[in-house]
């Protein structure tokens, strides 16, 4: 009989902190990671405003294929900065890895961990638990559109929404299967196909039809005014939403105030089977970086969520009780009410994590 031992690699992930205050919570977030005693590896690139203002270098020759090729994840900050008005980085880089990498779904997890986080009267993490699923390649964000006499008072601009069936088809049908493996009972579509009628006629059509695979699966449909205002009345009756790139953009902001702000909100950019990036919610933050003010729960949360995608959930796991052990004793930021600098939060939550 063959005595097979099996070598576990460790899962390799670049990690790209970025600008600002990404620069500041993601090693604190690579600490949370090695003490969950995570079996990976960070690669750290120095991809941002910094190297740009250098060198002119945004992403270099075949980066994106070097990440495809060469890792499991890709953990990353924020990009932007006002030394570099036009954001051309942040878009090379940012919107590169979503785009050229295909990382259609953006996964943005909606979680209150404690009533005290929540700005709603009487909010309870019961009430505030869904999933929005964001159209990550298409829409306005395609940068296509033009301007005609520009500086004249006859100025004239367009930006055009592209969207495409396959586009609408393959994230609505990971909106599925997202509810399906997670438990969760109902889709909602949202647009605002009373206005944009091209553009919802077809996510309208395909929605209805990629929903008869899922029989078990409710559907919803909501103009995304009417979500907005659902989000803050009744977000109890929300489950998982799927939505178009530039809806989702602006409900989650929204979303992530439900969770206590910007600084805790978490989330995954994927393509299934291909390496995916996280990030949290929040930008660059340029007027509190470097100052130690930044809350780092969100990249935190957003490591543990790459984390139970590359398989390593109880590790994922244990760091999502470190930090809502956090959360419950105020160990946290003074954007969520706590006292505690960045550092002495990340570091609470390290060691919390290591002790489980
Ligand atoms: P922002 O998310 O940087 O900040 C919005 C507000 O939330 C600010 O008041 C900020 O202080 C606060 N905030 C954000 N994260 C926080 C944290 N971790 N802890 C405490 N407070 C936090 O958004 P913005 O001001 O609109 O954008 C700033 C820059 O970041 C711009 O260049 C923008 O393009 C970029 N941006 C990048 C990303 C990304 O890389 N994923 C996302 C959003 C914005
Ligand atoms: C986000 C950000 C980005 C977006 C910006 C920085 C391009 O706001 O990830 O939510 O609009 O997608
Ligand atoms: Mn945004």
């Amino acid at each position: 009989m063959l005595n097979a031992t099996i070598i576990l690699m460790p899962k390799r992930i670049a990690v790209v902190p970025g600008d600002g205050i990404g620069k500041e919570v993601i090693p604190t977030a690579l600490d949370v990671v090695r003490s969950s005693g995570a079996e990976v590896e960070f690669t750290s690139f120095d991809w941002g405003a910094d190297r740009y203002l250098i060198d002119g270098t945004t992403v270099p020759a075949d980066g994106f294929q070097m990440l495809a090729r060469d890792f499991d994840a890709i953990f990353v900050g924020a990009l932007g900065d006002p030394r570099v008005p036009s954001n051309i980085h942040a878009k090379e880089i940012l919107l590169g890895m979503r785009f050229k990498m295909d990382l259609y779904a953006n996964v943005r997890p909606v979680r209150l961990l404690d009533a005290s986080l929540c700005p709603l009267k009487n909010a309870t993490p019961q009430d505030i638990d869904f999933t929005v699923i964001r159209e990550n390649t298409e829409g306005v964000y395609m940068d296509m559109g033009g301007n005609f006499k520009m500086g004249t008072p006859d100025e004239l601009a367009t930006q055009e929404d592209i969207n495409t069936r396959k586009g609408v088809e393959r994230v609505i049908r990971f909106a599925f299967e997202y509810a399906r493996a997670n438990g969760r009972k109902k889709v909602l579509m949202s647009d605002k196909s009373n206005v944009m009628t091209y553009a919802g006629g077809l996510w309208q059509r395909v929605f209805k039809e990629v929903a008869k695979e899922y029989s078990e699966i409710q559907t919803q449909h909501m103009f995304v005014d009417a979500l907005c205002l659902q989000m803050v009345r009744e977000p109890r009756s929300l489950d998982v939403i799927v939505t178009n790139n530039m809806f989702g953009d602006i409900i989650t902001d929204l979303a992530a105030a439900l969770q206590g702000g910007l600084g805790m909100a978490a989330s995954g950019n994927i393509h299934p089977g291909r390496t995916s990036m996280f990030e949290p919610v929040h930008g660059s933050a340029p007027p509190i970086a470097g100052k130690n003010i930044a809350n780092p729960m969100g990249a935190i949360l957003t490591a543990a969520m790459m984390l139970a995608h590359l398989g390593l959930g109880a590790e994922a796991r244990k760091i999502e009780s470190a930090v809502l052990d956090a959360v419950r004793q105020r160990k946290m930021t003074v954007d969520v009410g706590g006292s505690m600098g960045t550092q002495e939060c990340a570091s609470w939550i390290a060691e919390r994590t290591a002790a489980l």
